[in-house]
């Protein structure tokens, strides 16, 4: 694949380990905008001393029409792989000469890897929320009705890898059931999964997942607690400070403690797996989700 080239590319020139003093430090940043409270920076320099990796990181806010002038830029530069957030996953999809299939299926990058004039486009969101909720949860999906609120870039960057799981259905909800329908058939051919409004849910589901923006006004989607069995898990893909509203809906509906999750550990397992595309090495997550939440 392309990036087990690229590394070893790092390798050859030295770059990834044993001699800082011949090469210049292997760059990597985040783009996006806006940027200020990225917390990629300092997840992936804990990453980087914990795996005795020499590279620096930097977020750089990026004008919204100079997403590719900028990452040419930062190539020109030394640059080595990206984080790309938002609003820019498009963009780095359209610019991007080669994809991975977890990009192609979420329609969206959030991790380029550069190689002179190529740029590995490839998307670790999903595999970021699937390995929070079943490693840093111990969530079983296979087997379980799974319910994702939302039906936009979020939804579809995690559908890929919760069916790889093999649930026994995978529900959509939307404000604007259309596309939830939509995007539950773009995905058919990997797993039962169908799309619907708010009002159409009438079963309960084993895991809840918020995906919609809906957190970021500090609003939620009309839920019937009808919706919660008592073993549901709900989970967030949203994270901040204090339990988001739909974390907070959970709590007031006897939801226990332990089935409330908000994707903190999402965000530093998609970064971890980034980490692992450029650098060959898979850093410890755990550590990391616990540094990174006591700063918030
Ligand atoms: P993202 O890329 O973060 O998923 P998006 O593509 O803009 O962002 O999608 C936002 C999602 O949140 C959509 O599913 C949107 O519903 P619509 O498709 O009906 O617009 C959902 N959303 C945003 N605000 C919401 C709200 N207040 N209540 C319910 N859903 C909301």
């Amino acid at each position: 694949m392309a990036y087990s080239r690229i590394t070893q590319q790092q390798s050859r020139n030295g770059s990834a380990k044993n001699e800082p003093s011949q090469v210049s430090i292997d760059r990597y940043a985040v783009f996006g905008n806006p940027i200020k409270h990225s917390r990629s920076p300092v997840i992936h320099r804990l990453f980087a001393e914990q795996t005795g990796q020499t590279l620096e990181y930097s977020a750089e806010l990026v004008a919204l029409d100079s997403f590719n002038q900028a990452v040419k830029s930062f190539a020109r530069s030394g640059g080595k792989g990206l984080n790309i957030t938002v609003p820019f996953k498009q963009n780095a999809f359209e610019f991007a000469t080669a994809l991975s299939k977890r990009a192609q299926q979420a329609g969206a990058v959030n991790t380029l890897i550069i190689d002179d004039a190529d740029y590995y486009g490839d998307n670790t969101d999903g595999v970021g929320l699937q390995r929070d909720l079943t490693n840093n949860h111990q969530q079983t999906l296979q087997d379980k009705r799974i319910l994702i609120l939302g039906a936009g870039g979020a939804s579809r960057g995690a559908l890929g890898a919760l069916l790889t799981e093999k649930p026994a259905q995978i529900t959509i909800a939307n404000r604007t059931v259309e596309k939830a329908i939509n995007l539950a058939k773009a995905f058919s051919a990997h797993g039962k999964t169908q799309g619907c409004g708010y009002d159409d849910l009438t079963q309960s589901y084993d895991i809840i997942i918020n995906a919609t923006a809906a957190s970021l006004q500090g609003e939620l989607p009309p839920l019937s607690a009808s919706l919660l069995n008592k073993n549901s898990f709900c989970y967030d893909m949203m994270y901040a400070k204090a339990p988001t509203v739909f974390m907070q809906w959970a709590q007031g509906n006897r939801v226990t403690e332990n089935n409330i999750a908000d994707g903190l550990g999402m965000l530093v397992e998609q970064a971890a797996e980034s980490f692992y595309l450029w650098r060959d090495i898979k850093p410890e997550t755990r550590p990391v989700i616990d540094a990174v939440r006591a700063l918030l």
